[in-house]
């Protein structure tokens, strides 16, 4: 199919990790032309077939990024300041279906909420799981959930090991380290499945949650893992409330932890949808000790 006949995609994200990886997935598919979006065009040149214009907070900016569009990938980014999701995610479907979009996948997380019974607060994850509706209710042809896992970037990112007191390189975390709870994956394979499941509508396309998990792992997993790779890593569990007053938004972070540990990442069994993930995607997503061997120089903890 020459690239004018061929359905477009439109990504949100696509300068970001996993918008990012959804433009790399569907560029290898080769079955959809691809739109990047971003905020910034002029700085992201070449990222996709097309790269347009869009920003959630300016809603009069989704039209065009939109227009002729069968397909439309979201996320939000809880991170940045002054991001209020619930309300970009709500102008996304509402000019999306203005726009025609046939197919809407939204990137989302578990309800925390609801599945702690209101004990747990983990704003990043319980906002996105209200946003699951809105995308139900609002009459799109095909909608699929796709859900990013604990990245295995962390680590070497934002929760990279750090020095200890006791002179170690190691992570002091609020979290029972021999509880196996994080569902963990290389966010660059997200992709594979959101490409599979524009690909595939009738099997993923009603409503289907398409978890990606390279692992289930516990702390104490993670930590032997890098060590028998040749790292000295250590592993404290630190007071929840020590944790949380240790930094702003460290009791968010806390909370995440807290999470992990009472109900696992993904927050009930998930291994149906992990399979249909895994079956749509056409591959199998990299285990945290392959992925670690790349991307977790054994010289970064000397
Ligand atoms: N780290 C984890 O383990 C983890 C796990 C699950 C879910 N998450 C979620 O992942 C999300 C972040 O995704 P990511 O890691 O892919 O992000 P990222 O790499 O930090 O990139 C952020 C992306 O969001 C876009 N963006 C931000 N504000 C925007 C706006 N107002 N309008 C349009 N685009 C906007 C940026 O586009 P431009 O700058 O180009 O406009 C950029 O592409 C967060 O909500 C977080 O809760 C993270």
């Amino acid at each position: 199919m020459s690239s004018n006949s061929k359905q477009l995609i439109a990504v949100i994200g696509a300068s970001g990790q996993q918008g990012g990886a959804v433009v790399r997935a569907l560029q290898a598919q080769g079955q959809f032309k691809v739109r990047a979006l971003t905020r910034n065009p002029a700085k992201h040149r070449g990222l996709a077939d097309e790269v347009v214009e869009a920003d959630l907070d300016r809603a009069e900016t989704l039209k065009a990024a939109f227009e002729g569009a069968h397909g439309v990938f979201l996320v939000t980014n809880f991170w940045e300041p002054g991001t209020d999701e619930l309300k970009q995610a709500t102008a996304a479907v509402r000019a999306a279906r203005e726009a025609g979009v046939k197919h809407f996948v939204w990137s989302t997380l578990p309800d925390v909420e609801t599945i702690s019974g209101g004990k747990l607060h983990v704003p990043h994850f319980t906002g996105k799981a209200k946003i699951d509706r809105i995308v139900k209710e609002a009459g799109f042809a095909h909608h699929a959930f796709v859900i990013a896992p604990f990245f295995y970037q962390n680590l070497v990112g934002l929760l990279a090991p750090q020095k200890q007191s006791d002179g170690t390189l190691g992570w002091a975390l609020p979290i029972d380290p021999s509880v196996r709870g994080i569902h963990m994956g290389d966010i660059r394979e997200l992709g594979n499945i959101v490409a599979g499941a524009f690909a595939r509508p009738d099997e993923t396309g009603n409503g289907e949650y398409l978890p990606l998990v390279g692992d289930f792992l516990s702390f104490n997993e993670i930590v032997d893992t890098l060590n028998r790779q040749g790292h000295e890593f250590s592993f404290k569990q630190v007071p929840t409330e020590v944790f949380a007053a240790s930094f702003p938004g460290g009791a968010e972070i806390a909370a995440t932890f807290a999470w992990f540990q009472a109900h696992t990442y993904l927050g009930s069994d998930s291994s149906y949808q992990i399979g249909l993930a895994n079956k749509i995607a056409g591959r199998q997503p990299t285990k945290f000790s392959t992925w670690a061997r790349v991307n977790f120089p054994v010289h970064a903890s000397a």
